[in-house]
């Protein structure tokens, strides 16, 4: 396109009180993403754009949101909730910079494509002074509604304000309009309030460009991409639609999925080749799988990298902040958190391994426990390249199992244990003769098995 310079508002300042949540509406995941992040990467980007978020002004997390995720953007607050058009003017600063183009997004609209923000742009171009994003619904109810005259695009009735005739109309507002920059600030200070709810109309500034004998324009896209997210049902509705067109890339890009349906994705999933993954497994944010690894069916994996050839699952649970290298195997029944393993390690079965690093080709062995907290602090478990942990071992943290090392299984390790020594620490078996007998005699006399031993 040319070099016009652009400047994206996004409006996240509406409580969404049809969520019935603490959270604010802009907050709530699709894809193991913010809503507002899906539409903060859509925004355009780079050399010529800038970006405003709006906030309400008791949302501190949503402004530190904003902060993380772009930090070239500024936020403004909306002190008081009157409406988009309202909104919109919170960042009258930013829109007095006087860019080519505003674009004006919802931050409740997370479907919505980079593509979609440069077709809105295109008319301005050619001269018009508004371009409407609309679309057809296949259940209008709630949407802002477009009314044509004809070809030209003469005003947006809110669902409210309709007639029964108006009701009809399918064709309606996504939310996404862009400005001429220059015109702007002339057109939205002219919206007034009277309508039903007495709230300031983004929508209005259509039949206001038309009085002032400007052109306003419609550009279609499909529901799916516009869906805004008002209640769960729609929050739940949105991440099908997401859920769908991730799998269908991960497809695209040569992931094998057997049953695409039952496996979730996050929108930063990052594959290698030939990767596969198994029916039902559950994605989160943050994690990246290197070339010819399997994950096995119902694994549950969050911010972490695996590398390649490696194996998990089935029924492996990673949680935040583990690096698998390559050739690594993760079996069944198996948490891991906070976790380095180095080539070639292999947990198999029904172990937790936390706060921990493990040394390159080591065997864990089953029912593995890595001690890490003590009811105030975590700690830390250091495991040298080969060693051998027995099975159902504890190993009681802040502890360093050396290189080598052999651990006897049934082992509670509570001091270290130097490269390639051998560690056996079981408590002695003790064993009395009719022991058991007594033990019942007791028991059904009424006392506790605590007050036996
Ligand atoms: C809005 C449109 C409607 C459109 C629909 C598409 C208006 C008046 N209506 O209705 O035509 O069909 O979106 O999804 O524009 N917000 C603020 N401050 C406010 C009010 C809203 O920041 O004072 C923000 C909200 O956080 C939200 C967005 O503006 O991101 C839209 O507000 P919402 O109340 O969801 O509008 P809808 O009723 O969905
Ligand atoms: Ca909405």
């Amino acid at each position: 396109m040319t070099a016009r310079t652009s400047l994206t508002v996004v409006l996240a300042a509406g409580e969404g009180t049809r969520m019935k949540s603490a959270l604010p509406k802009v907050l709530h995941p699709v894809a193991g993403q913010p809503l507002l992040a899906h539409v903060l990467e859509a925004a355009p980007h780079g050399a010529g754009t800038a970006l405003a978020v709006v906030v309400g002004p008791d949302h501190a997390a949503v402004e530190a949101e904003v902060r993380r995720l772009r930090p070239d953007a500024k936020t403004f607050v909306q002190q008081e909730r009157l409406g988009t058009a309202h909104a919109v003017l919170a960042a009258r600063r930013a829109i007095a910079d006087g860019a080519d183009d505003l674009l004006i997004a919802f931050g409740d609209t997370p479907l919505i494509s980079a593509e979609t923000f440069a077709r809105m742009r295109a008319p301005l171009a050619d001269g018009a002074a508004l371009a409407v994003l609309g679309f057809r619904a296949a259940d209008p109810t709630g949407y802002g509604r477009l009314l044509l005259d004809g070809e030209h695009l003469v005003a947006i009735r809110e669902h409210a304000d309709a007639s029964p005739a108006e009701r009809k109309v399918t064709l309606c507002n996504a939310g996404v309009m862009a400005f001429d920059g220059r015109k702007a600030l002339q057109i939205l200070d002219r919206i007034g309030n009277s309508n039903s709810k007495g709230e300031f109309y983004l929508v209005d500034a259509v039949s206001i460009v038309r009085d002032m004998g400007l052109e306003a324009v419609v550009i279609e896209t499909s529901e799916d991409e516009v869906r805004g997210i008002n209640t769960k049902a729609q929050l739940a509705e949105a991440e099908a639609v997401m859920q769908a067109r991730l799998r269908k890339a991960a497809l695209d890009a040569g992931v094998t999925l057997i049953a695409p349906e039952t496996v979730f994705l996050a929108a930063d999933t990052k594959f290698g080749r030939d990767v596969t993954i198994e029916p039902f497994v559950v994605i989160g944010p943050g994690v990246s799988i290197g070339d010819g690894t399997v994950i096995h069916s119902f694994s549950h994996i969050v911010q972490s990298s695996i590398g390649k050839k490696a194996q998990l699952g089935p029924y492996a649970r990673l949680r935040p902040g583990n690096t698998l290298a390559d050739n690594t195997k993760i079996g069944n029944f198996v948490e891991m958190k906070a976790t380095t393993l180095e080539a070639g390690v292999k947990v198999n079965h029904l172990s937790y391994v936390g706060d921990a690093h493990v040394g390159a080709a080591s065997n864990i062995g089953a029912g593995t426990i890595t001690c890490n907290y003590d009811g105030f602090a975590k700690h830390k478990t250091t495991i040298g390249a080969g060693a051998f942990i027995g099975t159902n071992s504890s190993l009681v943290a802040p502890v360093k199992i050396g290189a080598g090392a052999y651990i006897g299984s049934g082992s509670v390790i509570t001091k270290d244990v130097p490269d390639n020594a051998m560690a056996v620490e079981r408590s002695p078996q003790t064993i009395r003769e009719g022991g058991a007998t007594r033990y019942r005699e007791l028991k059904t006399g009424g006392m506790t098995k605590k007050s036996v031993e």
